[in-house]
């Protein structure tokens, strides 16, 4: 019996079930089961994970301390974009926690979650190794130099 949830569509629980099947007899097998899963609905619910550990045969807590371990799994919602503001030395002492304030109010998200919209996931990373162009920020893929509180929001807005 699938499990109801919001974030997994009738359509995604014929992959979910094929990794399931497919990997049950492999042992170890669990990484490939989790990340296919979260590859289709985009991160690892928690009715999801222990749908997985029952298919799996496998006891919740070994499957839940699997998906919490890798940073690679998250079990919340990602947003459409994922911003990171390095907090590393540079960046700090160039004003990046005052970036990080300005993004926080904006689009009401906190640093490590993401915002109700899902447009938006914060974190805050180590040294980016892009010191010479601190404060940086980067989304997705780009990464933006000498950001500061004035021009974060210009530079958002491109980001639907
Ligand atoms: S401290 Fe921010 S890039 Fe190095």
């Amino acid at each position: 019996m699938h499990p109801d949830h919001p974030d997994i569509t009738a359509d995604m629980w014929s992959p979910i079930d094929e990794s399931i099947h497919k990997n049950r007899p492999v042992p170890g097998s669990i990484i490939t089961v989790l990340r296919q899963c979260q590859d289709v609905v985009g991160y690892l619910p928690v009715e999801l994970l222990d749908y997985i550990s029952e298919g799996m045969n496998l006891p919740s807590s070994d499957v839940y301390g699997v998906a919490s371990f890798y940073s690679l799994f998250s079990m919340e919602p990602k947003g459409r974009h994922t911003i990171k503001l390095c907090l590393g030395t540079a960046c700090y002492v160039k004003g990046i926690k005052e970036v990080m304030s300005r993004v926080e109010n904006q689009y009401q998200v906190k640093e490590g979650g993401t915002s109700e919209d899902r447009r938006f996931t914060l974190q805050g990373v180590r040294c980016l190794g892009a010191c010479g162009l601190a404060p940086v920020m980067v989304v997705n893929q780009d990464t933006h130099g000498d950001v500061s509180s004035d021009k974060i929001i210009n530079l958002l807005e491109e980001y639907k």
